[in-house]
């Protein structure tokens, strides 16, 4: 099926420079997840960890206006208001399959998301995340700032370096330097080897040599 492609004008609030930080992932990242949750499997919950303003979030709440079988959960320790009206403005249809946490995940995730984005404290909690996600078996994970070389990020790096390395996953990821863009922070998918009852929507060009797997409809 073919959905259309996201008109990020409407949610510019969710990217605009306040408490004087003006990156957010950037819009290409968010369009990966927005075809990745159109491409869930039925009935699928998708959980972001660390929500912000809310960029990223559209992606979702965007995909499940197509999709009303996919629930979400968002994760956040310090709500945002523009994250708030995000969900409220996504309408009774899709705000009723919306459900908000204001803890870290890994006081409460316990069901397995098909889709997991984790961006949230990227120091050692990111690593926390992971964990949670791979324990209670999140199939799809994504995260942010994988290559940001930042002293802060070092969870958010060595979360990268574990998702590649692990035997049992497959990746996907970006961190071109593009110029008016943040991509060399660093976006990687992961899967499970296993699944074999999904595939994988084909995803956009990428960082050379950035993948283990050929790209067009990859069976996971
Ligand atoms: C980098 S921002 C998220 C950006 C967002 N994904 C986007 O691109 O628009 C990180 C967010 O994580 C939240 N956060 C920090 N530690 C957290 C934790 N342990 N669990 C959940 N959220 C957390 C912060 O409040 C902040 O809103």
């Amino acid at each position: 099926m073919n959905y259309p492609p996201i008109d990020h004008s409407k949610y510019a609030y969710t990217r605009r420079s306040d408490q004087g930080i003006p990156w957010s992932t950037d819009l290409r990242h968010i369009d990966i997840l927005y075809r990745l949750s159109l491409a869930l499997p039925p009935d699928s919950l998708i959980v972001e960890i660390g929500c912000w303003r809310g960029a990223t979030a559209t992606a979702y709440l965007e995909a499940m206006r197509y999709r009303q079988d996919l629930r979400l959960r968002l994760y956040d320790i310090k709500l945002r208001k523009q994250l708030k009206h995000l969900v409220w403005r996504s309408g009774p249809n899709v705000r009723d399959r919306v459900e908000i946490v204001d803890q870290p995940c890994w006081h409460d995730l316990s069901d397995p998301a098909a889709l997991a984005f984790i961006d949230a404290d990227h120091g050692w909690p990111a690593l926390a995340d992971l964990a949670s996600c791979l324990a209670v078996g999140c199939r799809v994970i994504a995260a942010h700032d994988v290559h940001y070389d930042s002293p802060e990020a070092h969870g958010s790096r060595l979360l990268g370096d574990i998702l590649r390395a692990s035997h049992y996953r497959r990746y996907y990821e970006d961190y071109e330097v593009r110029p008016g863009e943040w991509t060399e922070r660093g976006f990687i998918v992961s899967w499970p080897l296993a699944d074999s009852d999904w595939v994988l929507p084909a995803l956009p060009p990428l960082t050379p040599a950035c993948t283990n797997v050929p790209l067009a409809g990859v069976p996971v």
